[in-house]
């Protein structure tokens, strides 16, 4: 069994964030959303993975390393434009060499490992099995039409979704994949859809299987998923203290303080995870935020958000929110007379003032 995870494409729904890092680098809870479908597939035994990136950038291997870090072996596997999902399967044959594997959308996030899924997949002798998540809005993802407990098919961002069901990024295929991958002619997006080729498996009478995700499941796919995605790996995070907190600051909940960081006359509700050598002054940082290494919070209050490496938020005159802060970004109090609002802000970048 190995595994094959999609790095590339655009990432243009996460813009400007995207417009200087890749999609699949940006932290949550402070780790990659890659790490993530990294230690599952390492937790499930996997010994050999292979990555899709983007050929014009070497940031996601340069980032990843060798994968000893994870003890498995990372192979890289370069993709010219994002051609679509099946186009990933395609140039991913050799590296799998007709072997089994999981396909893993490096994008998805799911509590509770793969490892089950791996052992299902394998028990069930099918040729494709699929992870399917009940979802509130199917017309953003592949939808499986499902009559008498089987898949008779899959349609890609359905404007009438036959199910309640996404199909997860989470796919486990034999070498028939192959076969279906290169049958395909792009749609009407361009792209080469993989639920084109699952509709081709079960067309051609191939045994395509599947099983619900009953715990989280999430697509990061938008702004508000990272947010949700922060949430939920903060709301089950091991608390432990590294960094300093002075006596007269109050540290409650679920809370990670890294080496170096230093608390300093503030107010911490967990789940937060705060930095290696963050320095927090007199602030509150409220439930359910990740504050990246090396950031600076003083005289300002912040909930419910994700703020990178390298920034500084300071004497910011009402709580921040929902939001989303790339590296090195600073919201400082303007200085001087008149007391006006300043900007200094990248393309596609979105404020809201009061
Ligand atoms: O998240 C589940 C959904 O993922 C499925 O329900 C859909 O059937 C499937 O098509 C896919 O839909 P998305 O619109 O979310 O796909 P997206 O373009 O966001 O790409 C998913 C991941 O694959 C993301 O990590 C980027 C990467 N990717 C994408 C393309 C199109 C590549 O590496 N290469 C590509 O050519």
């Amino acid at each position: 069994m190995k595994a094959l995870i999609a790095s590339g494409g655009r990432g243009t729904r996460l813009r400007p964030i995207t417009h200087t890092q890749n999609k699949h680098l940006i932290p949550i809870a402070n780790k990659p959303i890659l790490y993530y479908a990294i230690e599952a597939a390492a937790e499930a035994g996997i010994k050999e993975i292979g990555i899709v990136h983007n050929a014009d950038s070497q940031e996601v291997p340069n980032y990843i390393g060798n994968g000893s870090k994870w003890g498995v072996k990372i192979t890289y596997i370069p993709q010219t434009v994002p051609g679509g999902l099946a186009q990933v399967v395609q140039l991913a044959e050799k590296f799998i060499a007709g072997d089994k594997f999981i396909f893993y959308l490096g994008d998805n996030m799911l509590v509770g490992g793969v490892k089950k899924f791996v052992e299902e997949f394998e028990k069930s002798k099918c040729n494709c099995y699929l992870t399917l998540s009940k979802v509130k809005d199917p017309e953003r993802f592949g939808v499986p039409e499902i009559r008498n407990g089987k898949i008779i098919r899959v349609e890609e961002k359905p404007k009438k979704p036959k199910s309640n069901y996404a199909v997860a990024g989470i796919y486990l295929y034999d070498h028939n994949i192959f076969d279906a991958v290169k049958s395909l002619k792009p749609s009407a997006r361009g792209e080469l859809e993989i639920s084109d080729a699952h509709s081709l498996l079960i067309k051609r009478g191939f045994k395509v299987g599947y099983t619900e995700i009953t715990g989280w499941w999430k697509d990061t796919g938008k702004p508000t998923d990272l947010l949700e995605a922060n949430r939920l790996i903060l709301d089950n995070i091991k608390p432990y203290i590294a960094g300093e907190v002075d006596e007269q600051s109050d540290v409650a909940g679920r809370v990670v303080i890294e080496k170096g960081a230093r608390i300093i006359k503030s107010k911490i509700r967990g789940p937060v995870i705060i930095g290696k050598n963050c320095i927090i002054k007199d602030s509150y940082i409220g439930p359910f935020t990740s504050i990246g290494d090396r950031t600076e919070i003083k005289d300002s209050e912040i909930e419910y958000s994700i703020v990178l490496r390298d920034c500084k938020v300071i004497n910011v005159g009402i709580r921040i929110e929902g939001s989303i802060l790339g590296n090195d970004v600073e919201i400082v109090e303007a200085a001087g007379k008149p007391r006006v609002h300043r900007f200094m802000i990248g393309d596609q970048s979105r404020i809201e003032v009061v």
